[in-house]
């Protein structure tokens, strides 16, 4: 096992001053390093006040203060500097990839050789990112959830040419790292394609979506009738879930799966339209409801027979089965656990076993009414061959 004791994280944003906390938590030296002092000083505070929430609670372990761990922690503007005896770097910085290119190129040329460069990317590639520096071999995504302290799951993804040793530091980082809602769950991603495992299994889901909002607009029906069609179902209906989300989040990555996985992810009418008149959801605080108030009270006394979650579980397990396909991972569990362990809700696999044929044969009906092709099920669904890939 690798000896890691300095982790530098790069960005103190949403995401990076989390993940620092819990790198912290776990032993770590850490730096935390952005671009002004104010953002960095922000950054920490958060860290230092969620420490001290954590203490007064009890939950720190024995004979650990937050003193203590605060005590590991640095600040830095300067990258140069801050990773020159780093041995594990989390970058976490903007969605660019010119910045992060930047970036790796900086920690390449000034960190030591055996420092394994890591990103937090949702959407991009770890290979290309690799071709910044000179050491192609210990690049790797580390992508974690939102928030890293909560989400159990954290993807450790290996780019075209990075090495076995490197993404098993890569794992044997992320499991080390603490997280209060259970046991930190680390799958490999062995192959460096969009959405790595859990959000390009729930990306498919939003063509489905798009189709039943649009035809919902053009026949009139009240967006509450489509989530009392989930009610019992899903914790939220499909309108409330994407207001929660955010309808910019949800418009950016379907813009992101049309270029890079197929055009028929293209965000729909009602999206799109939302998108550009700035209605982003709960944020804004408008959508698909009005949430200025608060949660928005919902009546679902009428159903509007539009929306069906089976058609959803159905395109689920159809996503995972390209993901084996693809080789992305060996076998399903892994998907369902990681479905489990970033999103709180169960993978396609469990159902999908007993299910595949009338699933098959209900995506081949819904992508004749939808006219989208990416819904047709792939050979590995129809066929159920993905039974036999457990592990
Ligand atoms: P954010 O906007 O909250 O934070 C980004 C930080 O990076 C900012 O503080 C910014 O000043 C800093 N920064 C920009 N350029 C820099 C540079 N050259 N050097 C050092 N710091 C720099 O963004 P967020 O949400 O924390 O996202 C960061 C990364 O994590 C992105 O790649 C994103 O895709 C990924 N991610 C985000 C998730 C989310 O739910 N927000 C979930 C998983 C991954």
């Amino acid at each position: 096992m690798a000896e890691i004791k300095n982790i530098v994280m790069i960005g103190a944003g949403l995401m990076g001053h989390n993940a620092a906390q819990i790198c912290l938590m776990a032993g770590y030296n850490v730096t935390l390093v952005d671009i002004k002092d104010e953002f960095v000083d922000n950054g920490a505070t958060k860290i230092v006040e969620g420490l001290k929430k954590l203490e007064a609670k009890g939950k720190l372990g024995e004979n650990v203060s937050a003193d203590n761990l605060i005590a590991n922690l640095k600040k830095s503007i300067d990258l140069v500097s801050a990773v020159k005896d780093a041995d594990f770097i989390i970058e976490a910085v903007v969605e660019r990839m010119d910045v992060k290119k930047q970036v790796f190129k900086t920690c390449d040329e000034n960190s030591p050789p055996h420092c394994i460069l890591a990103s937090n990317t949702s959407t991009m590639s770890i290979t290309e990112i690799a071709t910044a520096t000179n050491r192609a071999d210990k690049v790797i995504g580390v992508h974690f959830f939102n928030p890293p302290i909560l989400m159990r799951l954290i993807e450790v993804i290996a780019g075209e040419k990075s090495s076995d040793e490197a993404m098993d530091i890569g794992v044997q980082v992320s499991k080390s790292l603490p997280c209060l809602k259970g046991k930190r769950f680390v799958p490999k991603v062995l192959k460096d394609r969009p959405g790595f495992i859990v959000n390009r299994l729930n990306a498919p889901g939003q063509i489905y979506l798009n189709w039943v909002f649009d035809t919902a607009a053009e026949k009139g029906i009240p967006w509450r009738q489509i989530d009392a069609d989930a009610a019992g179902l899903m914790p939220m209906g499909p309108c409330e879930l994407s207001d929660y989300v955010g309808i910019d989040t949800i418009y950016h990555g379907a813009k992101y799966y049309e270029k890079t996985l197929s055009p028929d992810f293209k965000p729909g009418k009602v999206i799109t339209k939302m998108f550009e008149e700035n209605k982003l959801g709960r944020k804004s605080p408008q959508g698909f409801f009005d949430w200025s108030a608060g949660r928005p009270k919902i009546d679902k006394s009428t159903k509007s027979g539009l929306f069906k979650v089976e058609q959803i579980m159905a395109i689920m397990l159809n996503e995972g089965c390209r993901l084996l396909e693809e080789k992305v991972v060996s076998g399903f569990k892994v998907i369902d656990d990681a479905n489990m362990a970033g999103m709180n809700t169960p993978g396609p696999f469990g159902g999908g076993k007993k299910q595949y044929e009338k699933w098959s044969k209900l995506l081949e009906e819904l992508a004749d009414e939808t006219g989208k092709d990416y819904l047709r099920p792939c050979d590995l669904m129809k066929s159920g061959g993905f039974v036999d890939m457990r592990k």
